[in-house]
């Protein structure tokens, strides 16, 4: 067996594939493996139109595949041979049973803490990278080390941070990285094995070393402190069509003050996204689990201003095209979560189509990469939608437009060609506040823009 140190990842997905790509590719004294129940999503790891899209992640996965990065489907072999087993399945919400709806489903979780079990001869650190309740890793060692086998186990905490259409930039220059453990001399290190890893190319003082609970629960934190940026400003949003007040305006305003910051404050038809919703439903979960009702109350308000939001923006359409889109053509900018991803997990584009379906309009969706998923979130109700790739095509005969996502393409379509293929008065509802106002305006639209003055030509 080589004596260079063996990393396996068990889950291929949007964390652990471009998560180890970026290991390997800063690491060649490194190997690692990444495995997944999933053959196909292996095969395209494998293949040349990799399974997620990711801007730069061709290039990196170009550079390590093959070299000591590999992706398979023989996950028992991967786990003898390792010697730190990163954990990145999915946590998704729970659909049943006790905690429907908020708990994180630990199912897939707990098998692969079974699996490793089963298949492992030797010494292993094993790390939850999967975003997971506080205290999971309790339960982890209680599954591993409850062997009779002589076999020792060192859980880590080590949360991922990237976020999707930034994650080659966010894993190669990340903000921090943190590492929790126990105190114990084994804990401590099985840390310093993980922060040397990491330090090959994150400066030392940005990994940040904690007890493991710290580091779970971070993880849930940040992502509750980040979507409540957004509820926050939104519900600023609703405030400021009230009152003429510019939304923009004000986030910047606020942002400049060194305290708040400017990011995390663009005001938007919602947040999407696999994990700000499920994350904060689970935070909630465990306030609850603890007694703590007004924590979880607090928490869930976020997510609840969310869905308000998406409400809000079908209303506005609903309330300025004379209160029914009855048999009207609605072509939807953009169905991803957000721009520069595939990606539509939990998307505003679902609740938005669906609602504008629910009033019998007649929907068209163009997205540039999120038409594939488009199709299965939508697989239902697909019959009474139009998935088309070309915009142009998408608005003609349209009587509104709704920019759900921030493409950087739907800034620079030719609008006078658009309003010229439309039925009148053509209407833009900009959820995202990427478009010229005035200047749509002065071409003919009637636009409505997230906590701005309507420009109405009626
Ligand atoms: P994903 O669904 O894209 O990937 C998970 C993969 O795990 C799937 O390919 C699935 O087939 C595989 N899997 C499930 N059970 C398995 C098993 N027993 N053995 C082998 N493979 C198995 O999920 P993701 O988006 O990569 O998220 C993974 C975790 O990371 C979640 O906990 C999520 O909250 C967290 N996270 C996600 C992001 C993100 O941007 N998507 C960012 C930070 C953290
Ligand atoms: C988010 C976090 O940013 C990551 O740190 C975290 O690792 C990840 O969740 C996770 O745990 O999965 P991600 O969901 O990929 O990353 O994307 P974000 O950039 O956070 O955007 C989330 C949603 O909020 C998008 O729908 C985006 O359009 C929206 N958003 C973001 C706004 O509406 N306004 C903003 O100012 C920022």
């Amino acid at each position: 067996m080589s004596n260079r140190t063996q990393i396996l990842c068990i889950g291929a997905g949007y964390v652990g594939g471009p998560t180890m790509a970026v290991i390997a590719d800063k690491c060649p004294h490194l190997d690692v493996t990444v495995v997944d129940i999933n053959a196909g999503r292996i095969a395209a790891w494998n293949g040349d139109t990799l399974p997620i899209y990711e801007p730069g992640l061709d290039e990196v996965v170009r550079r390590a595949r093959g070299r000591n990065l590999f992706f398979s489907t023989d996950i028992e072999g991967g786990i003898r041979k390792a010697e730190i087993i990163f954990v990145s399945v999915n946590t998704p919400t729970k659909t049943f049973g006790q905690g429907a709806g908020c708990a994180a489903d630990l199912q897939y979780w707990e098998l692969t803490a079974r699996q490793i079990l089963a298949h492992s001869t030797s010494h292993k650190i094993v790390v939850e990278k999967s975003t997971l309740p506080v205290r999971t890793a309790e339960a982890m060692e209680r599954i591993l080390n409850g062997n009779d086998k002589g076999v020792r186990f060192d859980v880590l905490s080590n949360p991922e941070f990237l976020a999707e259409g930034t994650a080659v930039k966010d894993l190669e220059q990340p903000d921090r990285v943190l590492i929790g453990s126990h105190e114990t001399p084994e804990g401590v290190a099985a840390r310093k094995a993980l922060v040397d890893v990491y330090t090959t190319w994150v400066p030392r003082e940005r990994v940040i070393e904690s007890n493991l609970w710290s580091a779970e629960l971070s993880k849930l934190t940040a992502n509750a402190f980040l979507a409540q940026r957004i509820s926050s400003i939104n519900a600023i949003s609703a405030l400021c069509e009230k009152t003429e007040a510019d939304v923009d305006e004000v986030a910047y305003a606020i942002g400049t003050d060194s305290r708040i910051g400017p990011r995390f404050l663009k005001a938007s038809v919602g947040f999407g996204g696999s994990c700000f919703r499920k994350d904060i439903l689970n935070l909630v979960y465990i306030c609850r689990s603890y007694g703590l009702d007004a924590p979880a109350d607090y928490w869930e308000s976020v997510v609840n201003m969310n869905d308000w939001q998406q409400a809000r923006f079908v209303q506005t359409m609903l309330a300025s095209m004379f209160n029914t889109v009855a048999g009207k053509r609605i072509a939807l900018f953009g169905f991803a979560f957000k721009a520069d991803t595939g990606d539509t997990r939990e998307s505003p584009g679902i609740a938005v189509a669906r609602q504008l379906i629910e009033e019998h309009a007649r929907v068209v969706i163009t997205d540039p990469q999120a038409l594939d998923n488009a199709k299965v979130d939508l697989k239902d109700v697909s019959r009474e939608i139009v998935f088309e790739p070309d915009p142009y095509k998408a608005a003609a005969g349209a009587h509104a437009i709704a920019v759900i996502t921030e493409w950087t393409l739907f800034k620079t379509l030719d609008y006078e060609r658009i309003f010229r293929a439309m039925e009148k008065p053509a209407s833009i509802f900009d959820g995202r506040n990427i478009l010229d106002r005035q200047k749509l305006f002065e071409i003919g639209f009637n636009v409505f823009a997230i906590g701005k003055r309507p420009l109405k030509h009626f």
